[in-house]
């Protein structure tokens, strides 16, 4: 059995579709074919009246490492129909409730998702980061205009200039996560809520969920894909393979004498 297949896991029932991140011994980084699953799975969820709720999940100990360094050497994305943005556009438009239970480190990508996610579960354990400069790259997921407007010009700038992180506390502060519980309980709470919007009327949640996102829809598509040819272009440019390289060869970057 190939273990790629294992690696986004996905289960419905009493019409919550659960993903899960299942790929702990890389800390859960994300490949293209794992944006690929998930991106068909939104795609399915969104078609399929049985599903009501859909859940993120990683492990109690990690949620996601964010873009998998080794592909994005190997397999940048180069087009907007990439895996990657298909994801990033199947979430932020996705019109029924989605719901995350995010324990242990969450970055990159595996913080901005969390940004088109409407109740997010954090174990206490939750640290998050959008460290993309560090990576000689720029903020995806539309995130260069919602964290400045979740968390601040200031903190926003502490988080995505500096790359540094940021606790379940804080992110509980700006609104980024509902609530903050052990990391063994953060998985059942997110499930017990998806299960309460399931019971819900879906017509209701829909509309609701529509008109709440109804000022910011156009612009998060427009910045999302902005920032994407920006971010298409940054991952071949030589800070970003310095840095890819530097990953993956376990040393620090070298940036001093690159000229952009
Ligand atoms: N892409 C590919 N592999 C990754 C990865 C990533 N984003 N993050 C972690 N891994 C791999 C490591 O290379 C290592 O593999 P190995 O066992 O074959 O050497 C394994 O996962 C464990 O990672 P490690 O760094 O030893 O775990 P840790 O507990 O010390 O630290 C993190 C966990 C998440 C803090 C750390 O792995 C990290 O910072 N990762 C990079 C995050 C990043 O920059 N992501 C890109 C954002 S755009």
């Amino acid at each position: 059995m190939n273990d790629k297949l294992n690696e986004i896991l996905t289960d419905t029932s009493a019409g919550v579709l659960t993903i899960t991140l299942n790929r702990v011994d890389k800390k859960n980084a994300i490949t293209a074919v794992m944006y690929a699953s998930m991106a068909d799975a939104l795609a399915q969820a969104q078609a399929d009246p049985a599903v009501r709720a859909v859940v993120f999940q990683g492990h109690e100990t990690i949620f996601s490492a964010g873009n998998d360094i080794g592909d994005f050497l190997s397999q940048a994305p180069s087009t907007m129909d990439s895996a990657v943005f298909r994801f990033l556009r199947g979430i932020s438009t996705f019109p029924k409730p989605v719901l995350a239970a995010v324990c242990g480190p969450a970055v990159g990508i595996g913080t901005t998702l969390l940004f088109h996610c409407d109740l997010v579960y954090a174990g206490d354990n939750a640290a998050f980061s959008m460290p993309f400069v560090n990576l000689g790259l720029c903020p995806e997921a539309a995130s260069s205009y919602l964290a400045p407007r979740r968390m601040g010009y200031g903190r926003a700038a502490e988080a995505l200039l500096l790359g540094e992180p940021f606790m379940a506390e804080a992110a509980l502060e700006m609104g980024l996560i509902s609530r903050i519980v052990p990391p063994g309980e953060a998985a059942a709470l997110a499930q017990r809520q998806a299960q309460k919007l399931a019971a819900k009327p879906i017509g209701s949640l829909i509309e609701t969920k529509r008109l709440m996102k109804l000022e910011q829809a156009d612009v998060v598509a427009q910045r999302m894909a902005e920032e994407g040819v920006s971010f298409a272009r940054m991952l071949r440019e030589p800070a970003a393979r310095e840095a890819f390289s530097a990953f993956m060869e376990k040393r620090r970057p070298d940036f001093a004498n690159l000229a952009n």
